[in-house]
């Protein structure tokens, strides 16, 4: 019997999917809640409940009501429809950080997870192999959020003894689910369009490289840095994880060993700043160090995982 009762935040989002479903197997459904703004009928086994993470009441009943122990907070305006949004992007990724993190203040829960991203980083970071600590000047409102989310983050466990984790995630690239509002989404919808058309228009330049992360390796270091000893976790902010280093034409070539006629042309758009702004690739020595972290996935075995599992997905 789990004594561990979750709730996920966020639950129908990229990530959300997949961590749901990766939790249910191990705790059981029961004792994973699902919520988000809508039921997205995406978990018949799991309880769900309908949550504007920014109705800090109405988490407190749903936390009291399942009894729940850790919390996985994930909804959050990403980084291109934050720049379309930017004061509700600010309110959203907040102030529904501060609910979850009073609910422990006030020990209602004992665990909290929350993501942070490579957003953090700015033009005046170190763009190659970026280290855990170094000049930070994010220049998007959902990186600023999220250097500000981090913060807040380590504020509550030095002040409160609140056990919130966190890890800056890279571009996120899984089939089961679809992205929303991203910068890195174009290193999903490719594979979608490569099996579809056969084309894709590409709304970033061919040589921006950024780091990216096969959703199996982010959703397994979630999962690793929430069940790492706590003494291990000596990182309250946020932890570096690298994952793979390429860009748009890197991403062509691979696909391209498995649809030869793949093509790719390029548009940029507003969202090539915001790349251009972001490491190129990260260290993270610190959660090797620390918790063990190592990743499974290089290019080519995402590349094809991506390729056999959505093909099979979308029947073509
Ligand atoms: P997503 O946009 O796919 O999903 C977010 C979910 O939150 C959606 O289902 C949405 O309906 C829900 N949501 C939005 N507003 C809400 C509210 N007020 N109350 C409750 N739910 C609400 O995002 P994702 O890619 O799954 O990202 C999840 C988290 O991971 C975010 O904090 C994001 O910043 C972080 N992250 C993601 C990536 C990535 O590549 N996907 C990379 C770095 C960090
Ligand atoms: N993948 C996210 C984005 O592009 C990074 O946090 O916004």
């Amino acid at each position: 019997m789990s004594t561990e009762k979750i709730l996920i935040i966020g639950a129908g989002g990229q990530i959300g999917i997949e961590l749901t479903a990766k939790l249910s197997e191990m705790y059981g459904s029961s004792n994973v809640v699902a919520s988000d703004l809508k039921n997205t009928k995406a978990f018949p086994n799991n309880p769900f409940e309908t949550l504007d993470a920014l109705d800090g009441k109405a988490l407190f009943d749903i936390v009291r009501k399942h009894g729940i122990t850790h919390v996985y907070h994930l909804a959050a305006m990403l980084s291109a429809t934050g720049e379309q949004h930017p004061m509700f992007a600010w309110k959203l990724n907040m102030e529904s950080l501060f609910n979850v993190l009073d609910l422990a203040k006030e020990k209602h829960i004992s665990k909290i997870y929350w993501p942070s991203s490579i957003a953090v980083f700015g033009p005046t970071t170190p763009m190659q192999n970026t280290p855990q600590y170094t000049v930070m000047e994010p220049s998007t409102i959902y990186g600023i959020s999220k250097q500000a989310g981090e913060r807040w983050c380590e504020w509550y466990f030095k002040k409160f003894n609140v056990d919130v984790r966190s890890l800056r995630y890279p571009g996120l690239i899984g089939w089961k689910s679809a992205p929303g509002g991203g910068t890195t989404d174009y290193a999903v919808h490719i594979f979608h369009e490569a099996l579809k058309s056969g084309k894709y228009e590409c709304f970033l330049s061919e040589n921006t490289a950024l780091p990216m992360m096969h959703m199996e390796d982010a959703i397994r270091a979630t999962i690793e840095i929430m069940h790492a000893p706590a003494e291990n976790i000596k990182i309250r902010g946020s932890y570096n994880l690298a994952g793979i280093s390429f860009s748009p034409k890197d991403i062509t070539a691979e696909i391209k060993k498995h649809i030869p006629d793949f093509s790719i042309s390029y548009k940029p758009d507003f969202r090539q700043g915001i790349a251009d702004s972001w490491p190129k690739s990260i260290n993270d020595s610190e959660a090797k160090k620390d918790w063990g972290w190592h990743e499974h996935y290089d290019l080519p075995k995402l590349v094809e995982n991506m390729l056999v599992n959505l093909k099979e997905k979308v029947g073509v």
